[in-house]
């Protein structure tokens, strides 16, 4: 059984996860305007993997007997200077669902509440990859500087992306 206190943790990030989903669809979107399908195709790809993080939450939750509760989601930014300004915001969420993902590993600990402990260290792992290939992309984009030529270079690699 869940405490109350993990309960709530967990359906707050269950909303992030549906959250980033919904910010990386808009990034897609973004993208597909501006004719770089494979930027588009990426955060698509991004989205859907979002969507499997926040199943495996509401999974969990009902496995342990817990009640799922799904809150509103915001209107994500859907305007951005740049392929550039994009993958950096795309950095920033990472980042920040690290942080929530490593607080909720922490409560899970701190309140002995093992199977959330356990749960959670795959998220942990997870936010690894997630952070490595966004800082790849944004690298790649700082060295591209105002080639073109070479944006479209990234475009066609992020194209191969195979579905999550
Ligand atoms: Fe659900 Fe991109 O982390």
């Amino acid at each position: 059984m869940l405490s109350n206190k993990i309960e709530k943790a967990i359906n707050k990030q269950i909303n992030h996860e549906f959250t980033t989903a919904y910010t990386y669809l808009a990034m897609s979107a973004w993208f597909a305007s501006k004719n770089l399908s494979g930027f588009a195709h990426w955060m698509h790809v991004q989205h859907q993997e979002e969507l499997t993080h926040a199943a495996k939450l509401f999974d969990f939750v009902i496995d342990r007997g817990g009640r799922v509760e799904l809150e509103a989601i915001g209107k994500p930014k859907g305007d951005y200077s740049s392929p550039k300004d994009a993958v950096a915001a795309a950095l920033k969420l990472e980042q920040t669902t690290t942080a929530l993902i490593n607080n909720l590993y922490g409560l899970g600990a701190e309140e002995k509440d093992y199977a959330t402990h356990s749960r959670l260290q795959w998220f942990v792992d997870e936010q690894v990859e997630e952070e490595k290939s966004v800082s790849e992309i944004l690298a790649k984009l700082e060295m591209a500087g105002a080639s073109n030529g070479t944006v479209l270079m990234i475009d066609h690699h992020l194209s191969k992306r195979g579905k999550s």
